[in-house]
């Protein structure tokens, strides 16, 4: 089948990929009809590696997408031949203790799209268990159904931050998923959800949601602005998403005593952390790896209308042209957010 492969640092190409993959009875095999391009496939497509997870041979390329289910197993209750859905792209061992204590995103031997040598989905077809395939509510598009994935990322952060409704919260980094962990907060419950970041193509895009507001902390003190806009209390839920070592420990300052803090952002390497600022305030901090049972509520609140996904995809590029799509989005223009691939 034709695929969207990554066959060295920095060498993609569109081509036949011999790939023979039947559906097993808990299965689904889905045409891809959309697929968005994440900061991880650029990592891939520029580095040939994420931390220890190094490309050694041709790997297709691909993790956020959605599709038409073609077959199904013969234990497949809950879905349809023609139905479309989005897929969660991390099966973990069912029997793993950290899926059995719910925390199946942990289980370190989860099987991940795109994640070397696990082939991602930007091809003409995959396999998939059901359990990880979520039927889009009516009304929705693949190409927003491809974007439950990130979204997922956002809803994770929002859940970790155990909103209350009313509460106000402060997003680090305008990307696409501090901006989905924004409206995430906001669909969740807060009144206001303060964004920074540095570029001001970001924060336009950002700042055009309801109950969004925009900082740039290349012009304004960040602290500053967040404490005279809380009258000098702070924010309940900071959600750090920009993965800049350069925000530690600043930002915590941002936050009510009380508050929380939930870590997004990846890096290489340590930070500084004000142990004696966090006890001080009663600041308590929670990270987020992936996420756990958050597609169907993704698509939940697309459709309900709580969250308008559609404004975030910026460019879409046809199958045929997935190469072209790929430098395009590792060109980093600041005025995009989601590069999306259509597949006829
Ligand atoms: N924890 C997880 O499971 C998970 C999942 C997906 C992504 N991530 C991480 O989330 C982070 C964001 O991902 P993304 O795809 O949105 O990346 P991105 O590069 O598109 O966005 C990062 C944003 O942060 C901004 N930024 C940089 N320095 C800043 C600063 N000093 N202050 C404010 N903003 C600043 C950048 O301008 C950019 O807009 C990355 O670190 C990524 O690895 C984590
Ligand atoms: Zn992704």
């Amino acid at each position: 089948m034709k695929a969207l492969v990554l066959e060295s640092v920095k060498k993609l190409s569109v081509r036949d990929y011999p790939i023979n993959e039947t559906a097993g009875p808990y299965d689904v095999k889905i045409q891809i009809k959309a697929c968005g391009i994440c900061g991880s496939d650029i990592h891939y497509y520029l580095e040939g590696a994420i931390g220890d997870f190094v490309v050694k041979e041709p790997m297709i390329l691909g993790h956020e997408a959605a599709g038409i289910i073609l077959e199904k197993g013969e234990q497949v209750n809950h879905l349809a031949v023609g139905d479309l859905v989005c897929m969660e792209p991390g099966i973990p061992s069912a029997f793993s203790p950290e899926a059995l204590s719910g925390n199946y995103n942990l289980d370190p031997d989860v099987v991940f799209w795109a994640t070397p040598p696990v082939h991602g989905c930007l091809r003409e077809t995959v396999v998939h268990p059901a359990r990880f395939c979520f039927k889009l509510p009516r009304g929705l598009s693949a190409a927003e159904g491809a974007m439950m994935e990130p979204l997922a990322i956002g809803i994770e952060a929002a859940k970790k931050g155990r909103i209350t409704p009313g509460d106000t919260a402060l997003v680090i980094g305008a990307g696409a998923i501090g901006t989905l962990a924004a409206v995430s907060a906001s669909a969740g419950g807060c009144s206001r959800v303060f964004i920074s970041d540095v570029k001001e193509e970001k924060l336009s895009i950002a700042g055009s949601y309801p109950n969004v507001v925009p900082i740039n902390t290349g012009k304004a003190d960040l602290a500053d602005t967040v404490m005279k806009e809380t009258g000098g209390r702070g924010v309940d839920l900071i959600i750090e998403a920009s993965g800049s070592p350069k925000v530690y420990p600043g930002f915590f300052r941002c936050a009510k005593r009380g508050g929380k803090a939930v870590l997004v952002g990846m890096m290489n390497g340590t930070v500084p952390i004000d142990v004696a600022l966090l006890q001080g305030r009663g600041i308590s901090i929670e990270t987020i790896f992936r996420y756990t049972n958050a597609f169907d509520r993704a698509a939940a609140l697309v459709s309900a209308g709580k969250i308008d996904i559609k404004r975030l995809i910026s460019k879409t590029f046809a199958f045929a042209d997935a190469v072209a799509a790929y430098e395009y989005a590792a060109a980093g223009h600041p005025d995009v957010v989601k590069v999306m691939i259509e597949l006829a």
